[in-house]
C-alpha cells in the first residue's frame, strides 16, 4: 500500500513537470497545441518518434504511414521548427489549445447532466455507465445476462454484458474503451446496447435479435476513472512499472501474439504504446483473454473500438509483408461498412485495410491474438471519428451521429460476413439478403426524418441523353510542373477527359474524369510519369442512375430530397412569389443565349436594409447550388428561428436560383457533366464559355483562364462574350448602391473563397477582415455533427488563379468590400453528383455558415 502511494505521487510529480494540475486536481492542457505532420521517409519518421519521447514537451496523438499527430506544450513549437527544419517535413495546426476543447467538453457534459438522466448528448463516467448498465439489466431480464470479464489492477470489476433474443445466434464481440482517452467508444458502445433492447426499427430488431451480442463498454476501467478525475488525455492502464516511475501500459498492445515483434510496440515504460514487460502483464487484458478464450466457440466476429481517424484495420498489425489467408474476404467485408456509413447523410468516409499496411506494424493487439490465436476469423479495430480536428476530445454532438454509422456499418458488415460464410459457421440461421438491403434503405430514409417513397421517374427519358458508363474519375497527387504539365495537356483532351477539379497548390490534387476507351493509356501515363492516384469513382453512369432514383416526398410538392429541373424550380418560384406578396418581388436579370429569362427573387422585410447577392449554379452541372439557393429561399420566408428571422428582417436579399439556365437545362436533359454556357463557338466545333470566367476584370491574365474553347474554363472570346455574364454585369452595376455583400454558389471541395483569384502575390486591403469573416463561416459549419470542415482563403492562394469571376468582378469593378465564393459538398467522393440524401445536411451547413458570416461582417462594420 504505500509502496502503491508513493509510485502514485511519483508519477503525479513526473506529470505535472509536462501540464499543470489546476484546483480541482486535474491535469490541465492549457495552450497545448496539436500538430498533424506528415513525413516521407523512415528516417524522418524515427526522428519524429525520437522527438515524442521528449514526454514533457510531445505526446503523440495518432501515428500513420506518413503522419503523426503530436501535441506540443506550449513552448515545444520552436523545438518542433527545428525538426521540422532539419528533416525537411511540414506541419499543419489542427486544435490551437486542448484546454479550450476539454473545456467546452466538460460544460456539455455539465449541462447534459443537469436533467440527471443517462444520455447520449454528453460523456459518462463509469459510475454512471454501470449504474446505466443495472438498471437496463433489471429492464430487459429475459433477453440480457450480465457477465463480469475480472478486476483491475485498482480492483475495480470489468463488467459485460449478454443480449440474446434466441438460441443458435452467430455471436458478435464488441471491446469498447481498452485506451482510455477515446470516449467516444464507450458512448457508442452504450448506445449500441440501448438500440438492440429499445429500437422499434426493423433493421435494428433484425441485427439485436439474430446475434448474440458480447459488449465490454469499458474494458480499461482505471484509465477511464483517471481521464475522468485527473488526466484526460490517458491511454494506457493504471499498473505502476518496477522499473520506472512512468505509470501504466498500452493494453492494446499488450495480447500475447507477436508481442513486441518489429518496433510494433515500445519497450519505453513512459511511451504511450509501452508493450508491458511481458505478455499479459496487465490483469484487465489477461481477464479479457480468459473471457475471450471462454466463449471463443461462440464468437464469429470480433470488433474492438477505439478512436480516431476513420478506420477499419483487420490483422495483420505485426506485419505488413504478409497477409492472412481470408485477407480478400476481411477487406470486402471492411467495405462494406464503409461504404454504408458513407451512404449516410453525413458524409463520413472511412478508410480500410491490415493494420500494418495502412498504419504501422502494431503487435500484440486485441484483433490480432484473437485471429492469430484464437481462431475469431473476422476481426476488426475500428477507429471511429473524426481525422484529428478534434481528434479525442470529439464533441458530444458528434456521439449520436458516431453511433449511427457504427449501427449502420456493423448492420453492413455482418451482412457481408454471413454472405461469405462466416456466420454460418456456428448458426443455423438464414435470412434473404434483398431484404436486408430493403431494410438498410429504409433506416436511411428514416434518418432523413422524411416520409418518402422510392421513385423512379425520370429513367425513361434516358435515351437521347450523353451516358457516362464506366467513366471513371481520379483523384492524382502532383509532385513537380512536369506531371502537371502531362495532366493540364490531357485535359484539353475533352472527348477523352475531363477535369473535375482543378489543380490545386495547396493539395497538390486534380480531380480527373476519364473515358473507359482512354484507360490504359491514362494508366500508362501516370506510370511513365510516376503520378500517384486514387480511384474515387469507378462508374460515374452509376453515380447518375442512383442520384435519380430518389426518395421524394409527394411529387406535388417541392422539397430537398431531390434535385429538381429548371421548369420545377421556376414553377415553386412563381408559387412562393405568390404566397408572399407583401416581401418578394421578382428581379430579370435578362436573357440567356438560347433565350431563356434569367430569373431572380428580391426578399425584403423593410425599407433601408442592406442588401445580400446571392447568384448560383453558374456552372451547371453543380446541382447541390441551385437545390441549397431554393432551400435558403425558403427558410427566409418560413422559418421561425429566431437567428434565421434576424437574417431574414433586417437585410434584403437578392437571389438567382439558377443563373447559367441554359447550361442548367442541358445538365438535365442532355448531358449531366455539362459546366458552361450553351452559346457555340464561331471558328471551334466546341460549345459554350466559362461564365465564371468572363467577367471583365483581370481577364485571362496569369493563366486565370483558358483560351481554348474546348476547354472547361474557356474565358470566352472577349469579356462579356456571354449573354449571360454581360447582362449579370450590366444588371449588377444598375443596382450596385443597393447591394454590400456578393456570394456565389459552386461545388465542389468545401471552400469559402475570396478575392484575389488573379494573384497569390497580392491580397485585398481588408483581407485580414475577409479571412475573420471566412473563419468564423468555417468554424460554425465544423461545430454541426456532420464534422464538415471548410477551409478559407483567396481563391488564388487557397486554389488556384482563376480570373473573371463573378466575385472578383464585383470586389474589383463595382468596389464591394465582401464577396466569397462558396465551394459546397463534397471533396471528390461524389463530385457534382452529390447523393440528394446530402442536400439538407448541406443546407443546414449553409445556414449555419451564413449566419456566422453576416454576423461576422456586421461586427467588423460592413453591413
Ligand atoms: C495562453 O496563451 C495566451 C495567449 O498567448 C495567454 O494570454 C495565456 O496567459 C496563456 N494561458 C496560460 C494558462 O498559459
Ligand atoms: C532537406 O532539403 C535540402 C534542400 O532541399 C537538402 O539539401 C537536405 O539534404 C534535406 N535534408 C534531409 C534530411 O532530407
Ligand atoms: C516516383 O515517385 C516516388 C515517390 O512518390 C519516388 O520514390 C521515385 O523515385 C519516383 N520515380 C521516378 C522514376 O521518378
Amino acid at each position: 500500500m504505500t509502496l502503491y502511494s508513493l509510485t502514485l505521487v511519483l508519477a503525479l510529480l513526473v506529470l505535472a513537470q509536462g501540464a499543470s494540475f489546476g484546483q480541482d486536481e486535474r491535469l490541465r492542457y492549457d495552450n497545448y497545441s496539436v500538430y498533424k505532420v506528415k513525413f516521407e521517409t523512415r528516417e524522418q519518421r524515427s526522428i519524429l518518434r525520437k522527438l515524442a519521447e521528449d514526454r514533457e514537451n510531445f505526446r503523440l496523438w495518432h501515428e500513420a504511414k506518413d503522419e503523426l499527430h503530436l501535441m506540443l506544450s506550449p513552448g515545444a513549437f520552436g523545438e518542433l521548427e527545428t525538426e521540422m527544419r532539419k528533416t525537411n517535413v511540414t506541419a499543419e495546426l489542427f486544435i490551437s489549445n486542448v484546454q479550450e476543447l476539454i473545456d467546452s467538453e466538460e460544460a456539455a457534459n455539465l449541462k447534459a447532466s443537469r436533467d440527471g438522466s443517462f444520455g447520449w448528448t454528453k460523456y459518462n463516467s463509469l459510475a454512471e455507465i454501470y449504474a446505466w448498465l443495472d438498471e437496463i439489466l433489471a429492464a430487459y431480464p429475459s433477453v440480457t445476462e450480465s457477465f463480469e470479464v475480472g478486476q483491475s489492477y485498482e480492483g475495480r470489476t470489468i463488467r459485460g454484458i449478454k443480449i440474446s433474443y434466441k438460441s443458435n445466434n452467430p455471436g458478435v464481440l464488441i471491446e469498447s474503451n481498452i485506451h482510455a482517452r477515446e470516449w467516444i467508444t464507450s458512448a457508442t458502445a452504450t448506445w449500441l446496447i440501448n438500440e438492440f433492447l429499445t429500437s422499434t426499427d426493423e433493421l435494428v430488431r433484425d441485427l439485436a435479435e439474430n446475434h448474440d451480442w458480447y459488449i465490454v463498454p469499458v474494458l480499461n476501467v482505471d484509465g477511464l476513472v483517471y481521464t475522468h478525475e485527473k488526466d484526460r488525455m490517458w491511454r494506457k492502464t493504471r499498473q505502476p512499472s518496477d522499473i520506472s516511475s512512468c505509470i501504466g501500459v498500452d493494453p492494446n498492445r499488450n495480447y500475447d501474439s507477436h508481442w513486441m515483434e518489429n518496433e510494433g510496440a515500445s519497450s519505453d515504460p513512459c511511451a504511450e504504446d509501452y508493450g508491458g514487460p511481458k505478455p499479459f502483464s496487465e490483469p484487465e487484458i489477461l481477464a479479457m483473454s480468459e473471457f475471450v478464450i471462454s466463449i471463443k466457440d461462440k464468437v464469429n466476429v470480433l470488433l474492438a473500438f477505439h478512436s480516431y481517424s476513420q478506420l477499419l484495420l483487420s490483422p495483420y498489425g505485426h506485419t505488413k509483408e504478409e497477409f492472412p489467408p481470408n485477407f480478400d474476404d476481411m477487406m470486402e467485408v471492411a467495405k462494406a461498412y464503409g461504404d454504408a456509413v458513407e451512404s449516410l447523410p453525413y458524409g463520413t468516409v472511412y478508410r480500410y485495410g491490415s493494420a500494418a499496411g495502412i498504419l504501422y506494424p502494431a503487435s500484440g493487439a486485441t484483433i490480432d491474438w484473437a485471429y492469430n490465436e484464437q481462431g475469431v476469423q473476422i476481426s476488426y479495430t475500428i477507429e471511429f471519428r473524426d481525422t484529428g480536428r478534434y481528434g479525442f476530445i470529439l464533441p458530444p454532438v458528434h456521439i449520436i451521429p458516431n453511433a449511427e454509422e457504427a449501427l449502420i456499418g456493423i448492420a453492413a458488415l455482418l451482412e457481408k460476413c454471413k454472405d461469405l460464410g462466416y456466420l454460418a459457421l456456428k448458426s443455423t440461421f438464414t435470412r434473404r439478403s434483398a431484404e436486408f438491403q430493403s431494410l438498410l434503405k429504409m433506416r436511411l430514409l428514416w434518418l432523413l426524418a422524411t416520409l418518402v417513397a422510392l421513385t423512379s421517374a425520370g429513367i425513361l427519358k434516358d435515351s437521347a441523353k450523353e451516358r457516362y458508363d464506366n467513366f471513371r474519375v481520379y483523384k492524382l497527387t502532383i509532385q513537380n510542373k512536369i506531371q502537371l504539365a502531362a495532366i493540364e495537356k490531357i485535359g484539353e483532351l475533352t472527348k477523352k477527359y475531363n477535369i473535375w477539379k482543378e489543380y490545386d497548390e495547396r493539395s497538390k490534387q486534380v480531380d480527373i474524369m476519364v473515358s473507359p476507351g482512354e484507360l490504359n493509356h491514362f494508366q500508362e501515363l501516370l506510370k511513365f510519369n510516376n503520378i500517384s492516384s486514387e480511384l474515387m469513382i469507378e462508374n460515374v453512369q452509376e453515380r447518375i442512375d442512383e442520384e435519380k432514383v430518389t426518395p421524394t416526398a409527394d411529387s406535388a410538392t417541392f422539397g430537398w430530397t431531390k434535385y429538381y429541373e429548371l421548369e420545377e424550380i421556376e414553377a415553386w418560384l412563381d408559387e412562393i412569389l405568390k404566397a408572399y406578396p407583401s416581401v418578394t418581388e421578382e428581379f430579370i436579370v435578362g436573357t440567356s443565349y438560347e433565350g431563356r429569362t434569367i430569373r431572380g427573387i428580391k426578399i425584403s422585410h423593410k425599407a433601408g436594409n442592406p442588401g445580400i447577392f446571392i447568384e448560383s449554379n453558374i456552372h451547371a452541372r453543380e446541382w447541390i447550388t441551385s437545390a441549397s439557393a431554393t432551400w435558403f429561399i425558403n427558410q427566409l420566408l418560413t422559418s421561425e428561428d429566431a437567428d434565421v428571422r434576424n437574417l431574414a428582417d433586417n437585410y434584403d436579399w437578392h437571389i438567382i436560383p439558377v443563373f447559367n439556365v441554359d447550361g442548367f437545362e442541358y445538365s438535365h436533359r442532355k448531358d449531366r457533366m455539362w459546366r458552361k454556357t450553351r452559346q457555340p463557338h464561331a471558328t471551334n466545333a466546341c460549345i459554350g464559355a466559362d461564365a465564371n470566367r468572363n467577367f471583365d476584370s483581370h481577364w485571362l491574365e496569369n493563366n486565370g483562364a483558358s483560351s481554348n474553347p474546348c476547354s472547361e474554363t474557356f474565358a470566352g472570346d472577349t469579356p462579356g462574350s456571354e449573354p449571360e455574364a454581360k447582362a449579370l454585369a450590366e444588371y449588377l452595376t444598375k443596382i450596385q448602391d443597393e447591394i454590400s455583400v456578393y456570394i456565389s454558389f459552386h461545388s465542389y471541395g468545401q471552400y469559402l473563397l475570396s478575392p484575389y483569384g488573379h494573384t497569390k502575390e497580392e491580397f485585398p486591403e481588408n483581407y485580414n477582415d475577409i479571412l475573420t469573416i471566412g473563419k468564423a463561416f468555417a468554424d460554425a459549419i465544423e461545430a454541426l455533427p456532420y464534422g464538415t470542415v471548410y477551409q478559407y482563403g483567396s481563391t488564388a492562394d487557397v486554389l488556384y488563379v482563376a480570373t473573371g469571376t463573378s466575385v472578383d468582378w464585383v470586389f474589383n469593378e463595382l468596389g464591394k468590400k465582401i464577396g466569397y465564393t462558396i465551394e459546397y459538398r463534397d471533396k471528390g467522393r461524389y463530385g457534382f453528383i452529390l447523393p440528394p440524401v446530402q442536400i439538407l445536411p448541406n443546407c443546414e451547413e449553409l445556414m449555419v455558415g451564413m449566419l456566422a458570416l453576416i454576423e461576422k461582417t456586421k461586427e467588423l462594420g460592413y453591413l
